[in-house]
């Protein structure tokens, strides 16, 4: 493998230097292209009728004349990048759920989207070089594989964010970095256009991990044990540099790359020492402690929004909790996609898209409730759907009660609805996070008619089925109660007051009085017949 620095050109801070042009061709600006090599052209033939620069803007012609890597190479340098926000991708996923932290739980579901988006593109670029078959479905080679499976077994979330922010990703960049040093400018373009794209992703992954790591060593006691951590992390980086991630340049002697060898056969691996045990996912929702009283369901905001008596402005307060509420769907979303990970990359992509909407739309709830000046950890922020369709359903039939519920959100009730009482509201930001909110939605819907009402004969059985699922999750509101996990206490007439407070507007006593639980009925409005 060339692995040389010489042919490339330098674009991506970080990377190794440009080269001197060679004697006669350091014309960027395509008119000083001086003597010719070899040959007889004179140099009048270099230079175009006006001042424009050559190779279409690419490079130099002293960078373009530099033979490259061959696409073979190219092709298992892509590969190996390629696994690496795969299986990142799914690794992130199977977090969300047990994460306690907010802010984590939303920066894995970004961060789990920007890998299957690169896995997407690097997909779409192998399959162009001369693959079939493509082979992108394959375990991991040795080393990388050791990485994976320790990073995906780390215990407790510092660790985790220690290695995947402080080691993977830097790895990972140099890598990206190095691709665009070697590989030929002109002749692998596609290529180099899409790693530098990536890079643009991986670096705001890495300046959250920076800003996040930076925060944590302030901390006194530290969240994880600097020496297990600087010696497990000091291991990752042996078994990424054996897995030929960096394009082989830091494989040690005698180590095999290719996938068929055994770990056993890597000098250089280290033991596990957390993936002894494969690791199993968790598909019991956590929350951090601002979270109160999460098996609450003593407010109903959906009976509140759809009953005319109330005012828009008071709506955008249930609007805004039902946002922030739905940081359920990505904790039961992540349960489908580990549950599914055996199926068509396709389906993964599109779902992993509507988890980090829903968990966007969660930020839009907070972000909402900060703008009015609401202090929103005093509401209880329900977790039982999540729990429920976790521990009650299967894969299936959880997707089937996802698409059930956002198809009932298209009619004119639904998110048309939700942004024309924002529009008439007065609060702006209500407006545009509605609007930006309906046009997810619509999205979500047509991921769902493609990958699970494919599963029947028409739409129709499909909403059956989902209809039927979701009445088939007990709902527990009773014996939540009778089990002391929560009194449903109403906490509306409490947020209403600050609201009113803000606004600088006494309450209105009908608004004020709002009682509607959800012992009677579920968020579609529709009695709950199977469950008390
Ligand atoms: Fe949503
Ligand atoms: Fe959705």
């Amino acid at each position: 493998m060339n692995t040389s620095p010489t042919p490339g050109r330098s674009p991506i801070p970080g990377s190794p230097a440009t080269p001197a042009p060679a004697p006669g061709l350091a014309a960027s600006d395509g008119r000083s292209s001086g003597s010719v090599p070899s040959g007889g052209a004179g140099p009048e033939l270099f230079t175009p009728p006006l001042p424009v620069p050559p190779v279409a803007g690419l490079c130099t012609f002293n960078q373009a004349i530099q033979p490259g890597m061959a696409v073979e190479e190219c092709v298992a340098w892509l590969k190996r990048l390629h696994t690496l926000f795969r299986d990142l991708h799914l690794i992130l996923v199977g977090r969300i759920t047990s994460e306690p932290c907010f802010e984590l739980k939303t920066a894995f579901s970004l961060h789990a989207w920007l890998c299957a988006e690169q896995a997407t593109a690097l997909r779409n670029r192998v399959s162009e070089l001369r693959e079939p078959p493509l082979g992108l479905d394959l375990p991991p080679e040795p080393g990388l594989a050791w990485a994976l499976d320790e990073l995906r077994a780390a215990p407790g979330t510092a660790l985790f964010c220690t290695a995947l922010y402080g080691t993977v990703l830097p790895t990972l960049r140099q890598s990206l970095v190095s691709y665009c040093a070697v590989s030929q400018p002109l002749a692998d373009a596609p290529s180099l256009r899409l790693v530098r794209h990536t890079l643009l992703d991986l670096d705001d992954m890495l300046d959250f991990g920076r800003r996040l790591l930076l925060g944590w060593e302030q901390l006194a006691p530290p969240p994880c044990d600097p020496f297990l951590a600087s010696t497990w992390t000091g291991e990752l980086q042996q078994a990424l540099s054996a897995s030929g991630l960096l394009a082989g340049t830091h494989r040690p002697p005698g180590a095999d790359p290719s996938p068929d060898s055994t770990i056993a056969s890597q000098p250089s691996l280290p033991a596990h020492r957390f993936s002894q045990t494969p690791w199993q996912f968790d598909p019991l929702p956590r929350r951090d402690a601002r979270f109160r009283d999460p098996y609450n369901g003593g407010v109903n905001p959906e009976a509140f929004l759809y009953d005319p008596a109330f005012l828009p402005r008071d709506k955008t307060l249930m609007l805004f909790y039902k946002r922030l509420r739905e940081i359920d769907v990505p904790e039961m979303m992540a349960s489908i996609l580990v549950e599914s990970r055996d199926k068509p990359w396709e389906f993964l992509h599109a779902m992993t898209r509507q988890l980090w909407d829903e968990a966007r739309h969660s930020l839009m709830g907070q972000v909402g409730f900060v703008a009015l000046g609401i202090d929103w950890t005093q509401i209880p922020v329900n977790f039982t759907w999540s729990l429920n369709l976790n521990t009650q359903l299967n894969a299936q039939e959880r997707h089937a009660v996802l698409f059930f519920i956002e198809q009932g959100l298209m009619p004119r009730t639904g998110k048309r609805f939700e942004w024309e009482v924002a529009q008439q509201s007065g609060v702006p930001l209500a407006a545009t996070f509605q609007d930006f909110d309906w046009a997810d939605e619509v999205l979500h819907a047509q991921i769902g008619r493609k990958w699970y009402v494919t599963d029947f004969p028409d739409l129709n059985h499909a909403l059956a089925y989902g209809d039927r699922c979701w009445s088939r999750v007990m709902s527990h509101w009773r014996e939540y109660l009778d089990q002391g996990l929560t009194q449903h206490h109403n906490w509306w007439p409490d947020v209403y007051r600050q609201a009113c407070q803000v606004w600088n507007t006494p309450p209105d006593p009908g608004t004020l009085a709002f009682r509607e639980n959800y012992s009677q009925l579920r968020a579609d409005l529709k009695e709950i017949s199977s469950s008390d």
